[in-house]
């Protein structure tokens, strides 16, 4: 069956389409046809644009949205800063730890005492916020639902992805909710609103500083398949005409701000455009993968990427590893071993990952392999995985595993790295120093001296071994 079947339903509807033009009204004419800034707009409504992108990026590309709207967002008194330490975010590579060693979590602690904001927490992070370069990763935890408080971040665009716990957003362009097994993706200066209706939820973010994530190139696989547009689910507008006061929570260079307005923010009647968050279930993911040998690389699971301005290199990519067959003849079916220049962190949504048979990678946990730091499959999986019959075989059935991966060189806070205590300090001494020689040729040997069945020696100096 196509699609994740959840355990509880979800109580809203939706526009459908990657990137679609939008356009949605809660009161019957609030929409003007054919303008977007009339004199007067109907019902007394203001109308505010909202950019995603600049006026001048090409149409393509090009990301607004046009809000009908009770009061303006700017209708608030100033921002204070919030004197948290957590709410110190960091946002330039000088204030991480920058370390070559590979990094395992156990899982991170729910925590059902705090909010979605008070339960936030940067784990690591690349670039610099000020400059709109890089990515900031983050774990959430939280119990109690955000009530007359809704945050913004002018930092980036927020890639949610819960792994415990149903997450109802509200938005400016609507509602949507979003269960493990599903991500959110809420774009940069868009007001939102986390309840928990469920009990505690926690989670992932990726906070993307540059650019917006679309959908992979999909090359000679053709149109269609891995995340097909139609799946992504957009908000159909929903509004509050309430007089109550509201905290706003704003997200500015890694600091958080707040102010308490007379109104609430999700007071849009209407809207059109193009900048608008979105959901995604991951049952839906078309997984491609080998019907011969070999297996090609983990990018041919990417769900969404935020691309860099070098052709195929993201800042950041979000990967998954969804159920599939795995049929290859002749093949180490696992992850292979390697060293990449990109940076990997992953997750757990739920189940186990089939290159850890070791244990240690779980649900709620996390790993980061940084620029070039060696990993691959634990010792036990590779016994395993290189002794196995091959035989059809369903990996991850009742698994979820993803991948935020990066061009750029992840660093680590204080928190990531000691005050959430949840560093595995023997990950590397329990997956690969056990790993055993399996070679049985010479002790040394070199191509060139290496005699050849009619007797002559390789490398005579034209270019090639193979004669
Ligand atoms: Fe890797």
């Amino acid at each position: 069956m196509v699609g994740t079947k959840f355990e509880t339903p979800d109580p809203y509807s939706y526009q459908i389409g990657f990137n679609s033009y939008h356009a949605t009204e809660a009161v019957r004419g609030a929409l003007p046809i054919g303008q977007n800034s009339p004199q007067k707009p109907a019902h007394g409504l203001y109308a505010e644009k909202l950019s995603g992108t600049s006026f001048t990026t090409p149409r393509s590309d090009n990301k607004q949205t046009w809000f009908y709207r009770i009061i303006p967002g700017a209708a608030h008194p100033e921002f204070k800063p919030e004197h948290n330490e957590y709410y110190s975010f960091k946002s330039r590579t000088e204030n991480f730890h920058m370390i070559p060693n590979q990094i395992r979590w156990d899982p991170f602690d729910l925590d059902d005492s705090v909010t979605f904001i008070g339960g936030l927490r940067m784990l690591a992070g690349a670039g610099d916020i000020t400059t709109k370069t890089g990515l900031g990763i983050y774990i959430y935890a939280a119990g109690k639902s955000m009530e007359n408080e809704a945050m913004y971040s002018a930092d980036g665009d927020f890639l949610i992805v819960p792994q415990h716990g149903d997450i109802d957003i509200q938005t400016e362009m609507g509602y949507l909710y979003v269960r493990p097994q599903e991500i959110v993706v809420i774009p940069r200066g868009i007001r939102f609103s986390i309840r928990c209706p469920t009990g505690p939820i926690r989670g992932y973010i990726l906070e993307l500083y540059s650019g917006h994530f679309s959908l992979p190139e999909l090359g000679p696989i053709g149109s269609n398949c891995l995340a097909n547009p139609r799946d992504f689910d957009a908000p159909v507008a929903a509004y509050e005409d309430g007089d109550e006061d509201y905290t706003i929570y704003c997200k500015f260079d890694g600091r958080l701000f707040s102010t308490v307005q007379n109104h609430s923010p999700f007071d849009v009647v209407a809207w059109h455009g193009t900048y608008y968050p979105y959901k995604y279930d991951l049952g839906k993911f078309n997984t491609i993968g080998s019907v011969s040998f070999d297996h090609p690389d983990p990018s041919i699971y990417t769900v969404l990427t935020a691309p860099s301005d070098r052709p195929g290199t993201a800042i950041a990519d979000f990967v998954i590893f969804p159920p599939r067959w795995l049929v290859q003849e002749d093949t180490f079916r696992p992850a292979w071993y390697h060293r990449n220049t990109m940076s990997e962190f992953m997750g757990l949504i739920c189940g186990s990952y089939d290159a850890k048979e070791g244990g240690g990678f779980q649900p709620a946990g996390a790993s980061l392999h940084n620029t070039m730091s060696a990993h691959g499959p634990d010792a036990s999986t590779y016994e395993k995985a290189s002794n196995v019959e091959l035989k059809p075989t369903k990996v991850s059935t009742r698994s979820l595993a993803f991948m935020f991966e990066s061009s750029m060189m992840i660093g680590l806070t204080d928190w990531g790295l000691n005050e959430c205590k949840k560093v595995q300090q023997a990950y590397n001494k329990e997956s690969w120093v056990p790993l055993k020689k399996h070679f049985n040729g010479p002790k040394q040997g070199r191509a060139d001296l290496l005699p050849l069945n009619n007797g002559k020696k390789n490398g005579n100096g034209n270019g090639s071994e193979f004669r």
